[in-house]
């Protein structure tokens, strides 16, 4: 953990100068701010400095510790919560674990600290030593193609790496990548976030379906009711758990800024926004571009559903979208609602297949499989 960056949140006066002590004289003598104004002030600043790792004196909260915490993963979904009190009271370290503390530590902070901090390294170095790609696509209204675009990226990530890929519908109310991917009926995501504490990689072979070796899939809930809707830092901790079981993961996230495709943003290296030509559909892309202009490096465009002949050029729709299209893939109706009536995915002799395929191997940074007939459109 030598480039974390640590703040201190600590106002007792004794602990503040042990737990500074320890930082100080710690090996790799961490590099740290401090922090004594007030909650509110704390917030902002975990939001603009984004730390890795918070000491947080339990002693001033103005509020129960699972609300703060969970406001403090708001700003900055990563954050590692260090717990700090005087003494082992057994009540607050069980608060504090409930509360979603990664550490509990107490005085004399110099064995307890110095532990503390060797441990969240370890956990840095295995979860970097393993963490997938998260890849989202959200579609700019219902129908522009989200779902069939997952479903034939993530196959096609697949076939192109020869690494794990999971494809997971996080589509709650109306996914229907189960349905594409013909998986007989099974557990959810919604399994996968009632189990998250004892999630291991034995319990998670069992949740998911094989559809095909190296291609796992993990569908939304056959029936879904609002009182199902699992809570942010639930949502993210089960993203968390996924890349480290797959190098790819592959969301399908539905149709618009939804609060399930806001709450994981955070956790997701590429959205790909998909739309359609249709005005209304460009609208709604225009929306969510602008809803999440903080994250405007993640975005990508894709055009889906192209017609050969457009009205618009493409630099033209670049111009008005205000930025560039990362792909366009051509229109075949006919061709998916033939494989999907056979229970399959496209064919990879099809046009539109060898266009995934080459959307595919943009994402993964490799050389596309099939070279021949490229799609030409805008000219
Ligand atoms: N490139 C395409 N060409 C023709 N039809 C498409 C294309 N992509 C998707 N579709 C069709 O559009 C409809 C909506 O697709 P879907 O993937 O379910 O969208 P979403 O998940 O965004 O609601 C489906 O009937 C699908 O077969
Ligand atoms: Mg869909």
């Amino acid at each position: 953990m030598t480039s974390a960056t640590f703040l201190l949140h600590v106002q007792d006066e004794a602990l503040r100068r042990e737990a500074l002590e320890v930082l100080r004289h710690s090996v790799n003598s961490v590099p740290f701010q401090e922090h004594s104004g007030t909650w509110d002030s704390l917030i902002q600043q975990i939001g603009a400095v984004k730390p890795d790792v918070l000491l947080l004196d339990l002693s001033v909260l103005p509020l129960e510790l699972s609300v703060a915490i969970r406001q403090l993963r708001f700003q900055n979904p990563r954050l590692k919560v260090i717990a700090i009190h005087a003494t082992a009271d057994p009540h607050v370290i069980l608060s504090a674990m409930r509360g979603g503390a990664n550490e509990f530590v107490h005085c004399p902070l110099k064995e307890s600290l110095r532990s503390a901090l060797d441990r969240l390294a370890l956990g840095d170095e295995a979860t970097t030593a393993a963490r997938g790609k998260v890849i989202g696509f959200l579609s700019a209204k219902g129908g522009c193609g989200a779902t069939t675009v997952s479903c034939h990226v993530a196959a096609e990530l697949q076939n192109l790496t020869r690494r794990s890929v999971l494809l997971a519908d996080l589509d709650l109310t109306s996914g229907l990548v189960g349905f594409l991917m013909k998986t007989p009926s099974s557990y959810s995501v919604l399994d996968g976030i009632k189990n998250l504490s004892r999630l291991d990689e034995s319990l998670w072979k069992a949740l998911v379906i094989e559809h095909k070796p190296g291609l796992s899939v993990i569908p939304a809930p056959a029936v879904y009711s609002r009182w199902d809707h699992p809570d942010e830092e639930q949502l993210i901790q089960l993203l968390q758990f996924m890349r480290t079981q797959h190098e790819w993961v592959i969301l399908d996230l539905g149709r618009s800024l939804n609060s399930i495709a806001s709450a994981v943003l955070g956790e997701i290296d590429q959205l790909f926004l998909i739309s359609t030509l249709e005005v209304v559909a460009l609208h709604g892309l225009k929306t969510i571009v602008h809803g999440l202009f903080e994250q405007g490096e993640k975005l990508r465009l894709v055009l889906n559903r192209t017609p050969k002949t457009m009205n618009i050029s493409r630099q033209e729709l670049e111009k008005v979208l205000g930025r560039s299209l990362y792909a366009a893939l051509p229109n075949d109706y006919m061709s998916l609602y033939q494989s999907y009536s056979n229970g399959n995915l496209l064919d990879a002799h099809n046009r539109l297949a060898q266009e995934f395929s080459r959307f595919a191997s943009k994402i993964a940074g490799v050389q596309p499989m099939k070279t021949k007939k490229k799609f030409a459109l805008f000219g």
